[in-house]
């Protein structure tokens, strides 16, 4: 018997980080990324992910909807090697389209980086991401961005931040701002400054750093002595006020590491990533029905957490996004899907490089590959090769947006069904009944608008149904579990309406978080769920 596969299976695990940026659109993710890449070496020059976004629009068989809307709806995973590092960096859909996507990819994720514009602080959409990474107890390491240019008070942020998140923060580096501007990092964990060269080309290469030991006498001349004492006295006040470094709770998520920097000029990015490599965690134990998968576990087992539809009806295939939890994926490799117990082949599997599409060879825990799919896979979805491994499954989040789908055509109700059913199991949209209404009109859910302009274009283009849409006046959902006549009673009040999942779960809408937490106050012992039981 010989350990080398168990050998290359750690070697492999210990080397993997698998991410997320979480952030309000506009606070920098699309740069941040984009600088990922370039100190990663996968891309030399700054400025070509944009650029290369905005030509494939012009020239590529990109689905309509997407060139209609000039947006992404393709989300995908960005790939690259950083300091012996096999970086998964999975895209968050942020903008118009944020989607169910956005929040079924942060489970597929093992950590989260929280990017912070540094005038704005904690934002309604990180907030609704944060939630998420709370859920799961994700590590989270934060960046605060856009301090080229003057922001608020550092320690003002870092209180603001741990009263509306309820999350302990512990700077890492702290920004060193003189009358020349943001100049500068001091790294509190090594005791030194890192001092920023002048980037003369935007940010488009990587920038040059002078690091100084906190202590030297120099330094005094090299960021002036007031801007010294003033940091001096501000780290003073974080050492004994703030909360120290904890791996244990950074690693369940309650104490954040905190980095200042500007992803535009490139300052401060590079130390963020080093930490951020060294401490995040490396793919992580998943919940399976009666067991923990780990990623030692020699066996191959994943699960789909996103299904991308091409939109071109003449290529009606599909991509499976498959994250890795454990064992040693090799092109060509079978599996069985637990919910059929049918074996199944992974075929074409790829990676993303820069955006780029490249079949691959091998994977390992905490990787993500896209499979091609004839319509088999659903979002959700665990294979093994043993087929006994069944994850607990990614959570259905409460939708904000509400619609009664209509069609002019009465005769064709059956394929608007079947094209609702099916794309509710694809996790495109969340579809709900109200159960007294004979012949129920079915309500279609979804977290961002687009979802919804995706259905109907789907619907009319697969199913050859054109539907319409009546919007509801509701905002904020919740599952609702206890006693029926107390969800009945509960459903009487103001501003509210009942309706049923595809298993009968009940849940329960508001027109605004005012209806919302009155019915919280008056619920009794209901539970109110932000994601499907
Ligand atoms: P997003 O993906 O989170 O939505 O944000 P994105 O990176 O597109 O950045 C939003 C805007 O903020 C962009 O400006 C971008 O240049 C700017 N930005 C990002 N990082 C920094 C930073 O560190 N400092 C400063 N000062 N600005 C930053 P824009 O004018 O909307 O677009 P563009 O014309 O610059 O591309």
């Amino acid at each position: 018997m010989t350990d080398e596969p168990q050998e290359a299976l750690g070697e492999a695990i210990a080397r993997r980080r698998t991410f997320a940026i979480i952030s309000h659109p506009d606070a920098g993710k699309t740069t941040l990324t984009e600088k990922l890449l370039l100190y990663g070496g996968a891309i030399h020059l700054a400025g070509s992910v944009k650029a290369r976004r905005a030509a494939r629009h012009a020239t590529s068989d990109w689905m309509a909807l997407e060139r209609q809307r000039g947006i992404s709806v393709t989300s995908s995973v960005l790939q690259f090697a950083y300091r012996g590092y096999q970086v998964n960096l999975l895209d968050t859909p942020g903008h118009a389209d944020f989607s169910e996507d956005t929040y079924r990819t942060l489970v597929a994720a093992d950590s989260a980086v929280m990017l912070l514009d540094n005038r704005r602080g904690v934002e309604e959409r990180t907030r609704q991401l944060f939630d998420v990474c709370k859920m799961r107890r994700m590590p989270i390491f934060t960046f605060v961005n856009k301090c080229d240019r003057p922001g608020g008070n550092p320690l003002q942020l870092v209180s603001d931040v741990e009263a509306d998140l309820g999350l302990g923060i512990h700077p890492v580096t702290w920004p060193i701002v003189n009358a020349a501007g943001f100049i500068g990092v001091a790294d509190r964990r090594r005791r030194e400054v890192l001092l920023f060269g002048k980037s003369g080309d935007h940010g488009a290469t990587l920038v040059d750093t002078r690091c100084i030991p906190l202590d030297e006498a120099s330094l005094a001349d090299a960021i002036g002595a007031e801007t010294l004492h003033t940091l001096r006295d501000e780290l003073d006040l974080l050492d004994h006020a703030g909360h120290p470094w904890d791996e244990d709770a950074i690693r369940h998520g309650t104490l954040s590491p905190m980095f200042f920097g500007s992803a535009l000029t490139n300052f401060g990015v590079e130390p963020f990533l080093h930490d951020f490599l060294d401490h995040a965690p490396g793919p992580l134990p998943r919940p399976a029905e009666d067991r923990e998968v780990l990623p030692t576990d020699t066996e191959l087992t994943g699960f789909v957490f996103k299904i991308q539809a091409n939109m071109d009806p003449k290529h009606r295939d599909r991509i499976a996004f498959v994250r890795i939890c454990s064992g040693h994926f090799v092109a060509g490799a079978t599996a069985i899907l637990a919910r059929t117990g049918k074996s199944l082949r992974l075929v074409q599997p790829q990676q993303f490089l820069a955006r780029e599409r490249v079949a691959i060879e091998e994977a390992w825990p905490g990787d993500v590959i896209g499979v091609h799919d004839r319509g088999t896979l659903r979002v959700s979805d665990s294979l093994s090769t043993s087929g006994t491994v069944a994850f607990t499954g990614i959570p259905r989040f409460a939708p904000q947006f509400f619609a009664r789908i209509l069609t002019s055509d009465p005769l064709r109700r059956k394929h608007v069904d079947t094209g609702l059913r099916q794309l509710a199991e694809e996790g495109a949209v969340q579809v709900f009944y109200q159960d007294s209404v004979v012949g129920p009109i079915p309500i279609v859910g979804a977290v961002g608008m687009l979802q919804f302009d995706v259905l109907l274009f789907r619907l009319e283009n697969e199913y050859g149904v054109p539907c319409k849409l009546e919007p509801l006046p509701y905002k904020k959902a919740r599952w609702i579990r206890g006693p029926e006549d107390a969800i009945e009673a509960l459903t009487e009040g103001r501003a509210r309406m009942r309706l049923f999942d595809a298993k009968g779960g009940s849940i329960l809408l508001f027109e605004d978080e005012w209806a919302l937490r009155h019915a919280m106050e008056q619920s009794g012992k209901l539970e109110f769920l932000e994601a499907a039981p």
